[in-house]
């Protein structure tokens, strides 16, 4: 019998409580946190002490692993795993900085956007650096019904290109052949989950017109709509201790790093990434 509880938290996702800290489960618990998992759309543990090698095993369970690109700030030796935060080796940094600022999915911007994420705490800072969690199913359950009948059967552009140097100031800007790699991308705002079946608010910080509408409505209805997945009552906060680990599913869920004083604190997070499918469209 597992030895490990789940907990609902306030107001959406829950906490595995008791897992063992290596996350290696058996198969019969681990069906119950995958189940976990796709029910709440969060999962938060605490208090683990994983290697590289366990935390990429535990992924893998859930399904083929995303190896992030360009190749710089994954971990030497252990590609699957993408390292977030101002941690300095050797005077070198070995993360990206500022990651996550604003709310969105993982690979919202590309064709085959990332299934889930699972964001391992390895150094914090004491304040700040918390991370934030939607509930995009709540969000589109909430949606009145006008705003649903408008975005309803249609899809909304999602381009890089067009807001690299909005989301990542400090960052070079993008070259010719990181373009052409970025191709802007049509997903559905009314999202199917493919495993639950539910509606979920597809829409993020990389998003930048809605197909058969005006620039101006479709750019507001974006903006209203991202305001609206952003309500506080259907966020979750983290605020992370080191051992903490939140697994997250992009299909049903927006996520948003916060600031810290960097100057005085190192943040040094370790994520892997789970490869996703096409998003379909909610009937
Ligand atoms: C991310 O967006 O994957 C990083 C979130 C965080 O560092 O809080």
């Amino acid at each position: 019998m597992a030895e490990f509880t789940i907990r609902p938290l306030s107001p959406f996702g829950a906490e595995v409580v008791g897992a063992p800290p290596t996350l290696e489960f058996s198969e019969a618990d681990f069906g119950t946190v995958e189940e976990a998992w796709l029910r709440h759309g969060i999962l938060v543990f605490r208090d683990l002490s994983m290697t590289a090698e366990q935390h990429i095993a535990f992924t893998r369970r859930l399904g083929p692993l995303h190896i992030m690109t360009p190749m710089h700030f994954n971990l030497e030796g252990h590609p699957e795993v993408f390292v977030v935060g101002n941690a300095e080796e050797g005077g070198k940094p070995v993360g990206l900085k500022d990651a996550g600022m604003g709310f969105h999915s993982d690979g919202e911007d590309k064709a085959i956007p990332n299934a889930g994420s699972f964001l391992y705490a390895i150094q914090v800072p004491p304040e700040g650096g918390d991370t934030l969690f939607a509930d995009m199913y709540g969000a589109w359950d909430a949606l009145p019904d006008d705003i649903k009948a408008k975005v309803a059967g249609r899809r909304a552009r999602f381009s890089r290109v067009t807001l690299h140097h909005v989301h990542y100031p400090h960052l070079p800007a993008l070259t010719e052949q990181q373009k052409l790699d970025r191709p802007d991308v049509w997903h559905p705002i009314a999202r199917r989950h493919p495993r639950t079946g539910r509606t979920a608010l597809y829409i993020g910080r990389w998003a930048v017109e809605i197909e058969g509408m005006e620039e101006a409505e479709g750019k507001a209805l974006i903006d209203h709509l991202v305001k609206f997945a952003q309500a506080p009552e259907r966020v979750y906060r983290h605020r992370w201790l080191p051992g903490d680990a939140v697994l997250w599913d992009n299909r049903c869920t927006q996520h948003c790093a916060t600031p810290f004083e960097s100057s005085r604190y190192t943040r040094r997070m370790h994520r892997t990434t789970l490869e996703g499918d096409v998003p379909q469209l909610a009937a």
